[in-house]
Parts: C-alpha cells; sequence; structure tokens
C-alpha cells in the first residue's frame, strides 16, 4: 500500500472514529462514513480532542496535527465510500455488516478489499452473504485504536492469498502488530476474556463483591483494566452482544451464558462511557 491508497472506515463510533485517526496518522487519506450525523460530530471533536493530547505530549507538531485532520473525510453519504480498503466498525449483527458490504460492492472496484472490525461474527459466515467473499478478511482491533497495538487477522477458506498480504502490510504500515488467527468464536482475545466479564458479574450478582472492589483488586493484581471499567469503555450493548454471539455459536454452554446484568443495562441505555453511565457514572 501507497499513500496515495484510500482507506474507508464505516461507523464512526468509539472503535471507528478511533481506526480513521489511526489511518491517517499513518499518512492514508481516510473517509470516516456513518449513517448517524451526530455520531460524525462526535468523532470529529473525539479525534480533534486525541490529537491536541498528543500535541501536548509533543508526540505530533502542530502542522502534523493539521495535515491528519485534512486527511480525514467525514461523510453521511454512502456513494462517498470508494476506497482501496474498506474496514466496517458498525454494529455487532452479522446481516447489518452483509447489507453494508453488498452496498459498498456495487460502488467499488472489484481489487477493494473489504475488512470487518467485528469481535465475534463469524467472517467465514459472513462471507456466504456478501458478493465478493475473495475480498473478505477479518482486521479485528483493540479499543483504543490509537493505543493498542494488537490487530487479529483473520482469513475465510476462501480469502485471496493477495488480500492477506495486503492487509499484513497495511497493518504494519499502521504501526500495529497483525497476527493470524483462526475463524473460531471471539477469534483468540475474546473468547478468552468472555470469563473476565462473566466471571466478575456473576460475584457481583451473587454479592461476593461490588464492582469497585472487584475492579481494583484485578488492576492490583496487575491488569491494566478492571472489567468493570473495561465494560464501560467496550460499550454495554458491543460487549453484550460479543458474548451472545461467542455463546451462541459454541452451543450455549453455561460457563459462557450471558448476563442477566448487562441486559438490564442495556434496557436502562446505560452503555457506558458512550452514554455517560455504565457501571459507573461518567
Ligand atoms: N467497543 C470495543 O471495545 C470494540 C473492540 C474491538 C472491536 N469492536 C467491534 O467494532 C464494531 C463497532 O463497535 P463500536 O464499539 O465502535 O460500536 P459503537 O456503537 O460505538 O459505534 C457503531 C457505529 O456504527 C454506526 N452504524 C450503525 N449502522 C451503520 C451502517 N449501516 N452504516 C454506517 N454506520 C453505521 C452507528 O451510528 C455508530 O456510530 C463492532 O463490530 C464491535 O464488535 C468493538
Amino acid at each position: 500500500m501507497n499513500h496515495s491508497n484510500i482507506i474507508c472506515v464505516c461507523g464512526a463510533g468509539t472503535m471507528g472514529s478511533g481506526i480513521a485517526q489511526v489511518c491517517a496518522q499513518s499518512g492514508f487519506v481516510t473517509i470516516l462514513f456513518d449513517v448517524n450525523e451526530e455520531m460524525i460530530a462526535k468523532s470529529k471533536t473525539k479525534m480533534q480532542e486525541s490529537l491536541q493530547a498528543l500535541l501536548l505530549k509533543e508526540k505530533i507538531t502542530i502542522a502534523e496535527k493539521e495535515e491528519i485532520i485534512k486527511r480525514v473525510i467525514f461523510t453521511s453519504n454512502i456513494k462517498d465510500c470508494k476506497a482501496d480498503i474498506i474496514i466496517e466498525a458498525i454494529i455487532e449483527d452479522k446481516n447489518a455488516k452483509a447489507n453494508l458490504f453488498k452496498q459498498l460492492a456495487e460502488i467499488n472496484t472489484p481489487q477493494t478489499i473489504f475488512a470487518t472490525n467485528t469481535s465475534s461474527v463469524s467472517i467465514d459466515e459472513m462471507a456466504k452473504e456478501i458478493d465478493r467473499p475473495s475480498q473478505l478478511i477479518g482486521m479485528h482491533f483493540f479499543n483504543p485504536a490509537p493505543v493498542m497495538k494488537l490487530v487479529e487477522i483473520i482469513k475465510t477458506e476462501n480469502t485471496n492469498s493477495d488480500v492477506v498480504d495486503t492487509i499484513f502490510s497495511f497493518t504494519r504500515q499502521l504501526n500495529k502488530t497483525p497476527v493470524l488467527c483462526n475463524d473460531s468464536p471471539g477469534f483468540i482475545v475474546n473468547r478468552i476474556a468472555r470469563h473476565y466479564y462473566l466471571e466478575a458479574m456473576k460475584l457481583m450478582e451473587l454479592g461476593l463483591a461490588d464492582i469497585k472492589t472487584i475492579d481494583s483488586v484485578m488492576e492490583a493484581s496487575g491488569f491494566k483494566m478492571g472489567p468493570f471499567k473495561l465494560m464501560d469503555m467496550i460499550g454495554m450493548d458491543i460487549n453484550y452482544s460479543v458474548s451472545k454471539i461467542v455463546w451462541e455459536a459454541l452451543d450455549k454452554p453455561e460457563r459462557l451464558r450471558p448476563s442477566i446484568i448487562q441486559q438490564h443495562k442495556i434496557a436502562a441505555g446505560e452503555l457506558g462511557k458512550k452514554t455517560g453511565k455504565g457501571f459507573y457514572q461518567y
């Protein structure tokens, strides 16, 4: 990939915003698309703040900050989404993602690569629903995308080998570390991490410890963030959808049953940092 290649990120939420920033910081013209104008406005502000923080830490200059922002094209018109690599980071729902890729295939060339940032939807299953399965690949970033180095790369049996090579080198150009994973429920990190969240909520439900104690104990034991703080950062709706998809894909084992606590939080609109309240108040 060279810097004349164009990247498009779909979904300007928690992940899409961060991924678009990473692409623009790495020198790529980046289209950031969302169906929701309000999310686009929020994303613009968030990106400005994030770059301002880098400026204050002297990691970028004022000129670089301005260049980075200039490289991002914010849009709510899907017709603007013409690119060499499209990374989708919309809601965690297979049909929504497949529908988006179908619409994007109509306005892009056969060479365009479709990457999905899904945490748990089977890439093989998604490939069955779209028009160009050989161009589909999983590119799973971690939150916050501008900070976290790991990207899980998931290929299907249909993914073109050139697509895999391009995505590996593109990921390195973003200054990230690509790791090839099999297409199994939750890939590697989210499969193992389910227990971190679910067991924490079980302890809370049984009244064995409160959320602050659980978070501080886990942080004191070496984890960067306690499970409740982490769920608030991820977003309750996304975290719950991932649990549900992984649980169903593995034939509903009791040990991975999604928590009723999260269902209640979602029903109350308490999605975490993005809505101002989750397990904690922001
Ligand atoms: N939150 C995390 O920590 C995290 C980490 C890694 C991967 N992911 C994955 O990234 C994806 C996005 O998660 P998120 O936390 O950023 O979600 P989010 O709720 O913060 O943002 C989703 C955005 O997608 C937009 N959207 C919905 N349908 C759309 C469509 N058809 N076209 C364009 N935009 C659309 C919404 O308006 C919203 O702005 C999910 O697949 C999730 O599993 C999330």
